[in-house]
């Protein structure tokens, strides 16, 4: 019998996490059994690092941590677990979730452990690979690492410590081997940092029709009007400076940081009291609600200073990294709080010239659109999804998690 994951994880958005916990059972023994091994995607995973599709550069490692089938295995297993949250509900996927671009776009900012908001927006795990630093203030440096903060977050997967974590891995009867396996040594915190990096690693997804037609020599892969927006991108609307392309590849970052004014928005409003914060209800679906009646009800909202919080140099307040914008078509809400819905409200944004206040990067001016090139923008972004989307989403549900004799109960109204 097989099970879909995907319904658990969206599940997660209407079923109280007191359910979901019921839902994440005590598995008998049973390593992972050789229906949870699937060889072929272990390897077409690892070609995909090998040999990346067209517009993107080779896939960088740390030399202690080249990929293998194997670590790949481990990781998918253990990014798909909600075991690794300390009540057993959350997953590294619930808040990058394969079907919605590997982020989550039914929230502005994620949700996690026991239902709280965190402050951020989740990023895009596609092409993660590539960024020169992680996080939306860049605060850490390695995928290996990076793993780390999310596991041990209160507010995210909740676990204690990095002992308790290691020692409730090896608990469950499903990893040893595999770590034994991959690693030569049984379940170890760098372990789950290798593994987890190296199954992040082969979430590329590039050969978007921007790529054909930029890299590719397809003249038709582009309408007129993408390549229109694509000329507005590089000229009158300068998002070259920041949304970087290169000669042979392009990430469409400088791996910089930027202050574009939407974090000095936030500050503002979090400072005037007595103002109406604007909730977005369903897509497109607004409405006015008093800051207190919010705070009132939950956690007041954290500041969020960006940058600055990491160097502690003042010119860095409200300065936030530059994200890719490859799939940004799948990848909504935008900016790091989920402040902006769609991508017609990140270019009208722009074409206002930012939040204008005194640090705003001297780059971000009004552009006097017209309303046909803001289409035209927006049709040019349109264009950089990858064609190997489903790819990954079908890799990403063939991760078994727990024992395959004793698959959890089918969520069920
Ligand atoms: C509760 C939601 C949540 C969970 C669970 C979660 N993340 Fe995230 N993730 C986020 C948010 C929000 C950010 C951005 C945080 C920030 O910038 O401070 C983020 C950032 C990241 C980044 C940096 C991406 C970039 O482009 O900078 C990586 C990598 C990542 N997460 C991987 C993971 C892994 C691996 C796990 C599981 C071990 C995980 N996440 C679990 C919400 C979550
Ligand atoms: C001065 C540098 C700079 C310029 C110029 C710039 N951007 Fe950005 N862009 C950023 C930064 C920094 C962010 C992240 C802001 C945040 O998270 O609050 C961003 C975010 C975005 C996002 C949202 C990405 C996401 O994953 O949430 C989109 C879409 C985008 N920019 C498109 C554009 C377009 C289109 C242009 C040209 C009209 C442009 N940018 C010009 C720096 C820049």
């Amino acid at each position: 019998m097989s099970y879909d994951t995907s319904t658990a994880v969206k599940g997660r958005v209407i079923v109280p996490c007191l359910l979901l916990a019921s839902l994440t059972f005590p598995f008998s023994n049973a390593l992972a059994g050789d229906a949870t091994i699937h060889p072929d995607r272990d390897r077409a995973a690892l070609a995909r690092i090998q040999k990346v599709p067209l517009g993107l550069p080779a896939v960088p490692y740390p030399e202690d941590n080249p990929p293998s089938e194997l670590k790949i295995r481990v990781g998918r297993k253990l990014f798909y677990d909600r075991r690794l949250s300390h009540d057993n509900t959350i997953s590294c996927a619930m808040c990058h979730v394969p079907e919605q671009g590997f982020t989550v776009n039914e929230t502005t900012t994620a949700v996690g452990a026991q239902g709280k908001t965190l402050r951020r927006n989740a990023p895009t795990l596609l092409n993660v690979a590539f960024a020169g630093s992680l996080f939306h203030d860049g605060r850490e440096t390695t995928l290996e690492t990076q793993v780390i903060s999310p596991l041990l977050a209160p507010d995210e997967m909740a676990i204690p410590s990095i002992g308790f974590l290691v020692e409730k891995i090896r608990r469950l009867d499903d990893y040893e081997k595999l770590f034994q396996l991959a690693f030569d040594r049984g379940v170890s915190i760098e372990g789950v940092g290798a593994a987890i990096a190296s199954y992040e690693r082969t979430l590329v997804a590039a050969n978007s029709p921007f790529d054909r037609w930029h890299y590719g020599n397809e003249p038709d892969a582009l309408t007129p009007e993408q390549k229109e927006g694509f000329y507005l991108f590089v000229d009158k609307a300068k998002c070259l400076n920041c949304h970087v392309i290169n000669e042979d590849f392009a990430l469409f970052t400088d791996n910089g940081f930027h202050d574009t004014g939407v974090g000095w928005k936030r500050s503002m409003e979090k400072a005037a009291p007595g103002r109406t914060v604007r909730v977005e209800l369903a897509p497109g679906v607004f409405t006015s609600i008093s800051r207190e009646a919010i705070e009132s009800a939950g956690i007041p909202e954290q500041d969020d200073r960006g940058r600055y919080e990491v160097t502690l140099d003042p010119s860095d307040r409200w300065r936030f990294k530059t994200p890719t914008l490859r799939n940004i078509a799948l990848t909504a809400p935008y900016m790091h709080d989920g402040s902006l819905s769609t991508l017609r409200d990140v270019v009208i944004f722009y074409d206002r010239g930012g939040f204008p206040h005194e640090n705003l990067d001297p780059v971000i001016q009004p552009l006097h659109l017209t309303d046909d090139e803001i289409d035209a923008l927006v049709a040019f972004l349109r264009s950089l999804t990858g064609d190997n989307i489903r790819e990954l989403v079908e890799d990403a549900r063939s991760a078994r998690i727990g024992n395959p004799e004793n698959p959890p109960a089918e969520i069920s109204d």
